[in-house]
């Protein structure tokens, strides 16, 4: 009876002990795994669906976090909405993992035998610009990504002779080429362009892929040219998932019913979708912010390894604290002073006593330390300034200038100190532009004339003579459409010069609708273009020596107050003694824009600037399509897809609709055809800018006296304009700051040249 009843309790004790630990366990599990609304199913198939998401009614958040199951397939699969996109992983933090194809076109020895152009397009969440990059695949390979918004576009070429050449895991163009894609896109359409047909790599390399995907999901291999593999391979996407509709935390706040975080977190706005936001459980918790009671404490002393705290840890909610017990010193952390046994008093406060002393010693030290190097700054400044200005060149300047009678009354070598005044000592809300030369303060000197000061990021000193050699040879430079210099100040670490100041900003502006710019029709374009033409024909061939631009961009192309076309930033450019190439080894530039024979053998010539000219013609011809390939480097890219379309007759895709219906459109084929005459690959192909200039004027003189209206159908152009990106006039000026193409200036030295 005695034992029976000591078993009885003891069994009791057990079942009690089992049932406490099931249930803990249980709570354990709720918050480790089954993140999702209770009563909703937290798992399809393999994947996790954590709430905001949801698969049944009232599971999601919204109805853009619905996820369809497919409980047919084996294992079942998830699908974002209704939609047949496949989700294979969803994080808290804000980010999923989708499924995508590669678009593909591929060949055989009676031409194209297969094509599939892939989009995706995405009613919320954008893809994610870091961890994505698009890729193509191939040995003919042309690639254009664009983005549906109508935002952008990019794209990349890839070629090679041999499938022996190329490198596995590289992608820099030999058989595979790489470039990221813009913030906050939410979708994308993939086309693939052959120049050649495969015709040249058929045996090696039947079909170019181009894929969106995370950037660690495919390791490009030389195995992807030869065979079929990636025709049906599916490649992760990350998308950034927020929650709200133009409704930022504080707003959000407001509206308690609809309000997404729970107790214990945080609202963080999104920056990337602006008005969203997502929830962050505070510091020390974990869990899902998003279902109430979802974010539960962490207790740092058991769970952080290793140990932070050297004896003695307290945990409490949201964070931790160390200590060390009674009779022990020091801060109780393992990275900081740990707890050890306490000093004796008496050598404490000798210690004491000896860090007091050294310490007023010191700072005596130092005080006499800063006086005296303050009385040696003042002495050196005025000597620095001295130095600077031979640095600089000025003595070289002043011998040139002097050399050449008539102009030395213009040449004006400004103070230091007097620009610094004009700029209100180089004060950011004083910056104009900033460029690969440096950066352009507006300056209003005493006598209330505006000046444009550019800063010049020239430290190197070997780049002095040319440099002074521009100085004097912009000061002979007297032509409408190049901006005027004024003067130069050379007592300062950098060169600094001063021209004229022109109002209207940049081409630039104007054509990517930054705030305030306006729209230009295509009767100013086209005078623009001619003006600029005009100006770079006088730098060629009318200046005393011929003048190479190096950087025409619609940056460098600044407007005045009657839309004139001013030149400017001749910091690149080069003097050319008459018919002599010059071979360089430093290439100079704005990527995108850079002749690309140029690029490959640094020989320098005037045909360089035709080239550039070229795609500022492109530029102005296709303004929205422009825009959306808004980053400098994607530049060349617009030249190739301009090229790609011009060969199949395809022009009118391309065009700005907008001046399509105010303009001629046999104007446009003419300037287009130009343009592509001045985009060939060969410089001896192209035409001179005296040819361009001409030809220019001519079709100008002609749209003064237009011989009638345009023989577009009006059909034609509705669809045009219907199809074009017309979110470009919103979104670009905004996001168009993010791809400063200004910014995107390149230097670099040539292999092997010299
Ligand atoms: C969840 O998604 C479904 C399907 O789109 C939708 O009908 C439902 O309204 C959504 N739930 C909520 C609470 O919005
Ligand atoms: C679910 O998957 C099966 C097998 O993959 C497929 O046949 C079926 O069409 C899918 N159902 C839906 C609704 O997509
Ligand atoms: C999803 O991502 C998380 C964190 O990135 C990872 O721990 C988990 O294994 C992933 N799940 C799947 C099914 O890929
Ligand atoms: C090339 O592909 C097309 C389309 O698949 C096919 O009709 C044709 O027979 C193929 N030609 C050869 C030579 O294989
Ligand atoms: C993209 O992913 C990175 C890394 O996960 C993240 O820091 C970033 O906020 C995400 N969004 C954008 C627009 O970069
Ligand atoms: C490529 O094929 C198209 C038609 O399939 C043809 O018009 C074009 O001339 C071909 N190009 C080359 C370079 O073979
Ligand atoms: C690509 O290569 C890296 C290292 O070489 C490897 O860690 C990674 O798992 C590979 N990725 C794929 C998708 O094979
Ligand atoms: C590149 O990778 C492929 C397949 O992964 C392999 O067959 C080939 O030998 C590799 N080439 C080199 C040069 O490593
Ligand atoms: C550590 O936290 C406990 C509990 O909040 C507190 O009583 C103690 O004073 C803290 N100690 C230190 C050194 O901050
Ligand atoms: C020690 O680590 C904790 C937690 O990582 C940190 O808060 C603290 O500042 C660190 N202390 C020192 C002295 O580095
Ligand atoms: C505590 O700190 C002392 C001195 O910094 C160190 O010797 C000892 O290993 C530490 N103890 C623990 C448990 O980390």
């Amino acid at each position: 009876m005695y034992s029976r009843r000591k078993m009885g309790t003891s069994l009791a004790v057990v079942l009690v002990k089992l049932i406490l630990l099931t249930a803990l366990l249980e709570a354990a599990a709720r918050i480790a795994a089954a993140q999702s609304k209770p009563g909703c199913l937290s798992q399809c198939g393999d994947i996790s669906i954590p709430y905001p998401f949801g698969t049944g009614n009232d599971c999601n958040i919204t109805e853009e976090f619905f996820i369809t199951c497919n409980t047919t397939s084996i294992p079942n699969k998830a699908f974002l909405t209704d939609s047949n996109i496949e989700v294979v992983n969803i994080s808290l933090d804000g980010q999923l993992r989708v499924l995508s194809l590669a678009s593909y076109d591929c060949y055989n020895s009676s031409g194209r035998s297969y094509y599939f152009n892939y989009w995706l397009q995405l009613s919320k969440f954008p893809v994610n610009n870091t961890r994505n990059k698009f890729t193509a695949i191939g040995c003919d390979t042309f690639a254009v990504v664009e983005f549906p918004s109508g935002e952008y576009a990019t794209g990349c070429l890839s070629l090679c002779n041999d499938v022996g050449d190329v490198i596995n895991g590289s992608c820099s163009g030999i058989g595979c080429c790489q470039t990221s894609i813009p913030k906050g896109v939410s979708g994308y359409n993939i086309n693939l362009y052959s120049p050649d047909n495969h015709t040249q790599v058929l045996a090696d390399n039947p079909c170019s892929y181009a894929f969106v995907a995370e950037d660690t999901a495919h390791n490009f291999s030389n195995s992807d040219l030869g065979g079929y593999d990636l025709l049906e391979k599916q490649f992760p996407v990350i998308l950034d998932w927020t929650i709200g509709h133009d409704t930022s935390c504080s707003e959000a706040k407001k509206d308690i019913d609809n309000f997404a975080c729970t107790e214990n977190s945080n609202c963080v706005d999104s920056e990337i979708s602006s008005g969203s936001y997502i929830c962050k459980c505070f510091e020390g918790f974990e869990g899902n912010p998003y279902l109430s009671n979802g974010c539960q404490e962490i207790d740092e002393c058991e769970t952080l390894e290793p140990k932070p705290c050297n004896m003695t840890c307290h945990n409490f909610p949201g964070s931790y604290n160390c200590s060390c017990p009674e009779g022990f010193q020091g801060d109780g952390w393992n990275n900081g002073t740990g707890c050890s046994r306490p000093i004796s008093p008496i050598k404490k406060r000798s210690l004491t006593n000896i860090v007091l002393g050294s310490g007023i010693g010191f700072f005596a030290l130092l005080l006499g330390i800063t006086l005296l190097y303050l009385i040696l700054k003042q002495r050196q400044i005025a000597k620095l300034r001295e130095k600077y200005f031979q640095q600089n060149g000025g003595t070289l300047l002043q011998e040139k200038l002097s050399q050449r009678e008539g102009y030395r009354e213009k040449v004006k070598v400004f103070a230091a100190e007097e620009l610094k005044k004009a700029t209100n000592n180089y004060h950011e809300s004083r910056i104009l532009g900033q460029g690969g030369q440096g950066t352009v303060f507006k300056g209003i000197l005493p006598d209330n004339q505006m000046v444009a000061i550019k800063k010049s990021r020239i430290g190197d000193h070997s780049q002095v003579e040319p440099f002074i050699n521009e100085i004097s040879v912009l000061y002979q430079i007297n032509h409408r459409n190049v901006v005027k210099l004024l003067g130069c100040c050379l007592e300062t670490p950098v060169p600094l010069l001063v021209y004229e100041y022109v109002t209207n900003g940049t081409l630039f502006d104007h054509m990517h609708n930054v705030a305030g710019a306006s729209f230009l029709p295509w009767e100013a374009r086209l005078r623009i273009a001619t003006e600029t033409a005009e100006a770079l024909s006088y730098l060629h061939s009318a200046a005393s020596i011929p003048i190479i631009h190096r950087d025409i961009k619609l940056a460098n192309i600044l407007l005045d107050e009657h839309f004139t076309a001013k030149v400017s930033d001749f910091g690149a450019s080069r003097l050319i003694p008459s018919d002599q190439a010059q071979v360089t080894t430093i290439i100079q530039g704005t990527f995108g824009y850079l002749d690309p024979e140029y690029m490959q053998t640094g020989q320098l010539t005037e045909k360089s600037d035709v080239y550039s000219f070229g795609v500022v013609l492109i530029e102005l011809l296709t303004g929205q399509k422009a825009v959306c390939f808004a980053r400098s480097e994607d530049k060349k890219i617009l030249a190739m897809y301009f090229v790609s379309l011009m060969k199949e007759d395809r022009l009118l895709e391309i065009v700005d609709p907008r001046v399509m219906n105010d303009g001629n459109l046999e104007h446009l084929k003419e300037v287009a055809a130009l343009a592509w005459k001045c985009v060939r690959m060969k410089g001896e192909e192209r035409p001179s800018m005296k040819e361009v200039a001409h030809e220019l004027a001519g079709l100008q003189a002609m749209e003064k006296h237009p011989w009638g209206k345009s023989n577009l159908h009006a059909e034609e152009a509705e669809y045009l304009l219907g199809e074009l990106c017309n979110s470009c006039d919103n979104g670009a000026s905004s996001s168009s700051v993010g791809y400063d193409s200004i910014n995107n200036q390149v230097t670099f030295e040539l292999e092997g040249a010299r």
